[in-house]
């Protein structure tokens, strides 16, 4: 459980690192991530590597006993560079070039630059691998932020061409797959297909969702284009990548088969007011984040590389991106630092250590006001620092988690490229309300990749998004003992996003026998009830089947079908009506469940159980919360105490006859 923080020493004058490195150490952070974006000073001029001032500042936070991540410089090619290989930008969805003058303006596909990442990578880990500061790498930053994911640019498009060619080994055979005889769009050559942009209206899905796994791969390639320089000049160090929130852009799952760790980067006020839904939410968390944002997160992150997770950036105060950029509650930042650990990071590093006071995050705080003066976080982060010292020898199980939600980014991708209506209908958020309802009703939850060998070790499964028939899967799933729940489109693509020929859901009708055999998106506020008085919304499927449906709407639509422990929830549903229908669910399965209520949440790893308040009231702990989590009152608790105010923590370990939840 260490803590650090992002640091950038190019930012600030040479005199003031070791007064810097000192107050960092004092503070009680070990790791300092450094130059991610110091390409213009790593090599001002092509080839004329200046490297020194960087040894300099490794040497300072080494003296000062810290340790170092050190970030290729990659998402910020210099002006120079950019002049000499144009072809490097990327291109937008309107043909427009995304130019110099701010960050991630290159394209994953150009080869040029490809080289030229080769070059620096190679020469920073010739010079930095052995060095005894350096204990881990990160790669780039934050692959895809500002929609950079895909790129519609020259390079890109030759490099989809072999991509198509090495796919479907024929143009015939592409133009079957992709259904181009509908509307005159077959192809005689695969120098032909040009980027999915620019027609007239909706271009073919097929070729959309061919190009974003185009675009995931390249990214897998680029980041090993990194990673295997690293291992080679620099063995024994961590190589870690940071991920962001709410993004699926590309298949993280992919990429991090090439990292140590995946860390990512959690901004939970930002992502709230950027991305929430519900305004009543954005409301009432506004200064706390949403309590199941962050968790998502990391329970999904943490299982991109084996249960390893860190924090790379936490937010530390107001931010400077979001449409509205409120200041965290006192004890926020405190919080959602335990919280990480809770979910079992390994470090939380903050961003950044002093605001800057110019260029585009001036307005973004830090630990340090611009003058070096400490800023709010800092003194939380000291308070966090000292706590997960006492107790880090007592904190070593992983998170524990009873049930999984598979989440398949192609799926996700396969929902948001063909969604007939149902406009305001977002996939991932849906996924989220799922995740959510699941950890207000007590549970530790993994999201995993549908790849994932550890199924049977659930008791229960979710599959919000397996959009993609998938007979694998399918057969994996055969086997599972404990409750399938699967939503609404499940199996309702191909893999080239046609309809499966036996109808939807696809292979998944070997775990139930259901057909969909008609589909319909509802407005906004409409909103429909079943016999049993649940409320639909979103989204209907109409089922064909011998099943019995548990409810059926007044049309004859049946809802909810269930063949032995295989669910199929046929329709989208608000809040309350999820979480009872899973709470009924999993409880008829015999897994234990307890609702919480909305703002707090509790996390185990192992025998050590957390409690956190997110919401605006204090919340006393009640007796039959504490039992359920096993708390002895003879042990007591290892940080805090029952009466939780917003943004309280309380830590507790299990007693010897703990429920089995515990
Ligand atoms: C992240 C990024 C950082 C910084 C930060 C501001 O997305 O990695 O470089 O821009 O946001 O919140």
């Amino acid at each position: 459980m260490k803590v650090g923080v992002c640091y950038y020493p190019e930012h600030w004058p040479r005199e003031q690192w070791e007064q810097d490195a000192q107050h960092m150490q004092e503070l009680g952070l070990s790791t300092i991530r450094i130059g991610e974006f110091a390409w213009s000073r790593l090599e001002p001029v092509a080839n004329q590597y200046q490297f020194d001032w960087l040894e300099e500042a490794i040497n300072v936070l080494h003296a000062a006993g810290l340790k170092v991540v050190l970030g290729t410089p990659t998402a910020t090619p210099p002006a120079w560079l950019c002049k000499q290989i144009p072809d490097m930008f990327s291109i937008d969805e309107n043909g427009n070039t995304r130019g110099f003058g701010s960050r991630r303006h290159y394209c994953f596909s150009s080869l040029s630059y490809r080289e030229h990442c080769k070059r620096i990578v190679t020469a920073l880990a010739k010079r930095f691998g052995q060095h005894p500061a350096i204990s881990a790498w990160q790669t780039d930053n934050e692959y895809g932020c500002h929609s950079t994911t895909i790129s519609y640019s020259e390079a890109a498009t030759k490099a989809f061409q072999l991509w198509c060619q090495q796919r479907y080994k024929t143009i015939y055979a592409l133009n079957a797959a992709w259904g181009n005889v509908f509307w005159s769009m077959e192809y005689n050559s695969f120098d032909d297909i040009g980027p999915p942009i620019l027609a007239v209206t909706e271009l073919n899905p097929a070729h959309r969702f061919a190009y974003w796994r185009f675009s995931s791969d390249q990214i897998v390639s680029f980041n090993k284009l990194q990673t295997d320089i690293l291992r080679a000049y620099s063995p024994g160090r961590d190589i870690v990548h940071n991920f962001m929130g709410n993004f699926v852009e590309f298949d993280h799952f992919a990429v991090s088969e090439e990292l140590d760790v995946a860390t990512w980067d959690n901004y939970p006020l930002g992502f709230l007011t950027r991305d929430g839904v519900d305004e009543a939410e954005q409301q009432r968390y506004l200064r706390t984040g949403h309590p199941d944002s962050s968790s998502f997160h990391h329970d999904l992150y943490r299982n991109c590389t084996a249960g390893r997770l860190w924090l790379m950036e936490q937010q530390p105060g107001p931010v400077n991106w979001a449409p509205y950029n409120p200041a965290p509650v006192d004890g926020m930042v405190r919080l959602w630092g335990w919280e990480a650990f809770a979910h079992g990071a390994e470090l939380v590093s903050y961003f950044r250590w002093r605001q800057a006071p110019f260029a585009q995050e001036q307005m973004h705080s830090g630990l340090c006001l611009p003058n070096g003066d400490e800023d709010d976080a800092a003194r939380e982060v000291r308070q966090l620092c000292a706590e997960a010292g006492q107790l880090v020898n007592s904190i070593n199980e992983a998170p524990s988690a009873s049930v999984a939600i598979v989440f398949d980014y192609a799926g996700d991708n396969a929902q948001r490229i063909q969604q007939p209506g149902g406009q305001h209908y977002d996939p991932l958020s849906y996924t989220q309300k799922i995740y959510s309802a699941l950890r207000q009703l007590g549970l530790g939850v993994d999201v995993i990749s549908p790849n994932s060998p550890q199924l049977a070790s659930y008791k229960a499964l979710f599959l919000p998004n397996a959009t993609v028939s998938d007979d694998a899967l399918v057969n994996r799933l055969s086997e599972f003992k404990g409750p399938v729940m699967l939503f609404t489109r499940t199996g309702s693509k191909t893999v080239e996003c046609s309809i499966p020929e036996n109808l939807a859901p696809g292979a998944f009708q070997k775990l139930i026998n259901v057909r969909v055999n008609r589909v319909e998106s509802l407005p906004p506020h409409t909103r429909l009830l079943t016999d049993k008085k649940t409320t639909l919304i979103d989204w209907r499927e109409r089922i064909q089947t011998s099943l019995k449906p548990h409810e059926i709407c007044a049309d004859g639509w049946g809802f909810h079908y269930q063949q032995a422990s295989v669910h199929y929830i046929n329709a989208c549903l608000p809040k309350h009506d999820l979480l009872n229908l899973l709470e009924k669910t999993l409880q008829a399965a015999d897994i234990d469940c307890l609702n919480l209520g909305p703002d707090l949440r509790i996390q185990r790893r192992g025998n050590t159980c957390f409690a956190f308040n997110f919401g605006p009231a204090t919340i006393e702990l009640t007796k039959p919360q504490l039992e359920h989590f096993g708390f002895n009152a003879e042990i007591g608790f290892l940080l805090g105490e029952s009466t939780l105010p917003t943004a309280g923590i309380c830590i507790w370990q299990c007693g010897e006859h703990s429920s089995p939840t515990c």
